[in-house]
């Protein structure tokens, strides 16, 4: 989920969703936590880590836009408070802070209840915490009438939520805990309630200083999502992996001055290039750095799903994959149809076809390792959408502009057999192409 940031000041979308989850699948994930620095050290926690099955109930249709939704979300269940209530949280490279829904009402009853736990407190204005660890959010945090630290987080899609900043104990595993600052909201408001109703709350894992990541001191975490079974792992802390392939390395950038556009605790790469299949798309380099206000960033966020370029990199791409799939495939002929508002290159493919052609591939070139869409995963069939006997798929590449985000953003369905890791210590991202299901089995999870 990225943050409100890097949208266009005059352009504010409600289509865009980077947020959640209709979910129909079961998906198992294990999340470890190696030795970090604030638990005893040499213990090893494995929880699970899964998605929510969600009905699409209350999704607002029209005839040629579908809403901006994700059918996917990494989510963690862990026990926060004394004693331990149990939370399932969104894990989000994308923002900051933690935060977990407070208002228990009947739409939500899987709300975190702040009066039931012993170790829990509300944060006071004039702490540090309140005053200084909260630059990075895009709306200032505030003082409440009780004098209690008020924060609103506001996302690109439009969604937010407010509430107070305060700690409490979070439990993984069995652990003791730790303690942590996190935001107890009493207001989410998202453009689909339905959808996030089932979680608890998200889990902040970029770099400022009140994420996850950062208040537990990790030096470093990965991931990797299986593309067959919708399995994988979370692995926080350091990790071994002399069994796997090497990872390939590519810069996080940092930035000092503030630009109005660029969202510094983001995990920032750069892009070099995009192929489809081995032809280099003629794109000016320029068109991948960041201009003097900071729009053009590329981050890399597991909390939203597909992949979105700017405007010119964007109609490169699709020229091109037009083009190599010329007779191959039957593109959909309806300029008013765009997928979740983004995705205008769509084809039509008959029901009763199981298997799609041979498709281009598509790479994206980082300075010093390179990201590759095989097969696929290049086009999403969209749910529900029939023209005569042929179903939809769409390229799963979208155009930033569309949606009014100046930014580049890698999302989760191109991470798939991707073996990610974010090194904070090091600040830099490594990549490995792996077959994420054979990597739980190599971590001993398999079940
Ligand atoms: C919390 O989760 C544990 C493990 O999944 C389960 O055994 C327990 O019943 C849950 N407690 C509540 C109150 O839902
Ligand atoms: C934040 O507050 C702490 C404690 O008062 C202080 O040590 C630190 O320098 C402050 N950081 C900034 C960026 O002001
Ligand atoms: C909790 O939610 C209910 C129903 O939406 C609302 O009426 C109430 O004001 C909320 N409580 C707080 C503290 O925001
Ligand atoms: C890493 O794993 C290998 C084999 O899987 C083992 O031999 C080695 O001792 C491990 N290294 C560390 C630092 O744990
Ligand atoms: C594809 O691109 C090549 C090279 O630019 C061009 O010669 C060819 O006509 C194009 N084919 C289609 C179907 O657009
Ligand atoms: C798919 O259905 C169409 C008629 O709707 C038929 O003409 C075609 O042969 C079928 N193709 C396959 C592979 O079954
Ligand atoms: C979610 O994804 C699954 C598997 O790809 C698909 O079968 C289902 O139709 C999707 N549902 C929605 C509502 O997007």
């Amino acid at each position: 989920m990225v943050d409100s940031y890097t949208l266009r000041a005059s352009h504010c979308n409600p289509c865009l969703r980077f947020f959640t989850c209709l979910v129909s699948y079961s998906f198992l994930m294990l999340l470890f936590i190696e030795s970090p620095l604030s638990f005893s050290l040499s213990q090893t926690f494995v929880l699970p880590l899964k998605t929510q099955l969600i009905s699409p109930g209350s999704l607002p249709r029209s005839p040629s836009k579908l809403p901006f939704h994700h059918n996917i979300s990494l989510t963690v269940s862990l026990t926060v408070g004394t004693p331990p209530q149990n939370v399932s949280m969104v894990i989000d490279t994308g923002s900051e802070l933690s935060w977990l829904r407070c208002n228990k009402t009947s739409t939500y009853p899987s709300a975190f209840d702040p009066t039931r736990s012993t170790s829990y407190g509300p944060i006071s204005c004039s702490s540090p915490t309140c005053t200084n660890r909260t630059q990075d959010f895009t709306i200032p945090a505030s003082c409440d009438s009780n004098n209690h630290c008020h924060a609103t987080l506001s996302y690109a899609d439009a969604s937010s939520s407010e509430g107070n900043l305060a700690s409490d104990t979070f439990h993984m595993g069995s652990s003791d805990g730790s303690d942590m600052v996190f935001g107890c909201m009493d207001s989410v408001f998202s453009s689909n309630s339905d959808e996030d109703s089932k979680n608890t709350g998200l889990m902040g894992m970029n770099r400022g200083s009140l994420s996850f990541v950062s208040q537990m001191g990790f030096p470093k975490f990965s991931y990797c999502i299986s593309a067959t079974d919708f399995s994988g792992l979370l692995l926080l802390g350091e990790s071994n992996l002399t069994w796997m392939v090497p990872l390939n390395y590519t810069p996080l950038i940092q930035i000092s001055t503030p630009l109005p556009y660029f969202d510094r605790v983001a995990y920032t790469v750069q892009l070099e290039g995009i192929k489809v299949s081995d032809k280099l798309l003629p794109i000016p380099k320029s068109v991948f750095e960041p201009d003097h206000t900071g729009a053009g960033q590329t981050m890399v966020d597991s909390g939203t799903q597909f992949t979105f370029l700017l405007g010119p990199a964007y109609i490169a791409l699709r020229t091109e994959f037009l083009n190599q799939t010329t007779g191959v495939l039957r593109v959909l002929e309806d300029s008013n149809f765009v997928f979740q508002g983004a995705m205008d290159l769509c084809y039509r493919v008959p029901i009763n076809q199981t298997v799609l052609p041979r498709l281009p591939t598509v790479s994206l070139m980082f300075q010093g390792a390179e990201m590759t869409v095989s097969h696929e995963r290049v086009l999403y069939r969209v749910p529900g959408e029939l023209r005569g006997h042929d179903s939809v798929h769409c390229l799963s590449f979208g155009n930033s502009d569309l949606l009014g985000v100046e930014a580049y953003v890698i999302g989760h369905h191109h991470q798939q057999n991707m073996w990610m890791e974010f090194d904070l210590q090091r600040s830099r991202m490594g990549l490995a192409q792996v077959q994420c299901d054979v990597a739980v089995k190599r971590f001993g999870v398999g079940q």
